[in-house]
């Protein structure tokens, strides 16, 4: 196992968005003697309240474009580690608008890793499992971390692009970098564009859900905090250069975790309707955790899926201030796609 790596002033962009806000509270809580200092543009996805109320003396926001060149290089110059979650993180908004995808997810990522580069500081990049492309309903194969990369849309294509870029740069000029792949994340503080949240946010709100085509759509489901820790082990104790897939076992249709949803809110499993496809619509994730578990001995905790979409359910009910903002603007969106 490689020494262990111990930060303790890290940057960890996209701070203010779901994951990367539940992985500022959790470095919050479980590692007090680290100091974040969180680099958000603050872009419709990204909201501050995720962040609210932790010690102002261990977590800092500074509003700020990842492509930025000066803003990164004051801030990785007085950082051990950067932790880069910032990004256009949807699918449908990546098929209406691709620009700010290519801009953000290829360009921002290529000033980060110059600035680490040039400072000589460790860098850890959150990837997505969608760079691997998709896998048929019937195959028994899983993603591993020697999968070739496929990926479908102009989200995961660019996500694809910038993992190529760390890979380039760590074999080129010896980035002390990391990378992982995560599976699809649920849990509290999810935008509601994102399936599950706008799923249960339609319901009280008395709207019938939506699926995609014949929802029998494969997705991997790990809880948020989950992929907090993982990434934590990887950025500690991960080997130099390597990458590691993040799964927890969760694979379920989307048809069944509507049905779920629904069961969950107290209505008939039937109460949804059908809409139109996603344009070139990925059929099956599935992550193969084996070398993460193997070899840092990660384990995720919260794998009860029943239970953690409860808890989440429970989260959008109490937090209808945090989300309603959002609501009107993303279902007007949704309306112009006819989904
Ligand atoms: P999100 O859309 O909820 O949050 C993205 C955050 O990045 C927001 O706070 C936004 O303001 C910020 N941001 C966007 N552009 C920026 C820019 N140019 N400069 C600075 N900040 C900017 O995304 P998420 O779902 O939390 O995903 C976070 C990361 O995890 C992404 O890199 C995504 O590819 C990856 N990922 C997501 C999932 C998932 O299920 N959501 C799974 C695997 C990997
Ligand atoms: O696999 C990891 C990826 O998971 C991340 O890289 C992305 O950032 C994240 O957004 C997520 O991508 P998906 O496209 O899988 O997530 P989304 O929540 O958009 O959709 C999940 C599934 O649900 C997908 O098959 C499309 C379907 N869907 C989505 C919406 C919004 C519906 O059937 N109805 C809907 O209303």
């Amino acid at each position: 196992m490689a020494d262990t790596f111990e930060p303790r002033n890290i940057v960890v962009t996209g701070g203010c968005g779901f994951i990367g806000s539940n992985f500022v509270r959790w470095v919050a809580r479980e590692h007090p003697e680290v100091h974040v200092t969180v680099l958000d543009k603050l872009t419709y996805a990204g909201n501050p309240a995720n962040i609210a109320g932790l010690p102002a003396d261990r977590v800092e926001l500074v509003v700020g474009d990842i492509c930025d060149a000066g803003l990164v290089d004051g801030l990785v110059a007085g950082a051990d580690a950067v932790v880069h979650y910032a990004a256009e993180s949807h699918n449908d908004n990546s098929i209406a608008d691709p620009a700010p995808f290519v801009r953000t997810n290829v360009e921002g990522t290529f000033t980060l890793i110059e600035a680490c580069r040039r400072y000589g500081v460790r860098y850890h990049h959150v990837s997505t499992d969608e760079v691997y492309g998709d896998l048929a309903l019937d195959d028994p194969a899983r993603f591993t971390e020697e999968t070739p990369y496929r990926p479908s849309s102009p989200y995961s294509s660019t996500k694809a692009a910038s993992d190529m870029l760390v890979r380039a740069w760590v074999r080129t000029y010896g980035l002390a970098a990391t990378i992982s792949n995560c599976s699809n994340n649920y849990g509290p503080y999810q935008h509601v564009e994102k399936f599950i949240p706008r799923q249960i946010t339609n319901i009280i709100d008395g709207v019938r859900p939506r699926l995609y085509g014949d929802g029998l759509n494969v997705r991997d489901w790990i809880h948020t905090e989950d992929h907090s820790s993982a990434v934590w082990a990887i950025l500690t104790r991960g080997r130099i250069g390597e990458t590691y897939l993040i799964g927890a076992d969760g694979e379920r249709s989307n048809a069944d975790v509507l049905r779920a949803i629904l069961r969950c809110m107290g209505q008939p499993e039937d109460a949804f309707d059908r809409v139109r496809d996603r344009p070139g619509h990925d059929r099956r994730y599935a992550i193969d955790p084996t070398k993460l578990r193997r070899e840092l001995g990660w384990e995720p905790k919260l794998t009860d899926f029943s239970r953690g979409l409860a808890a989440t359910v429970a989260w959008y009910c109490e937090n209808e201030d945090w989300w309603r903002p959002a609501k009107e603007a993303t279902e007007a969106r949704y309306r112009a796609q006819g989904q």
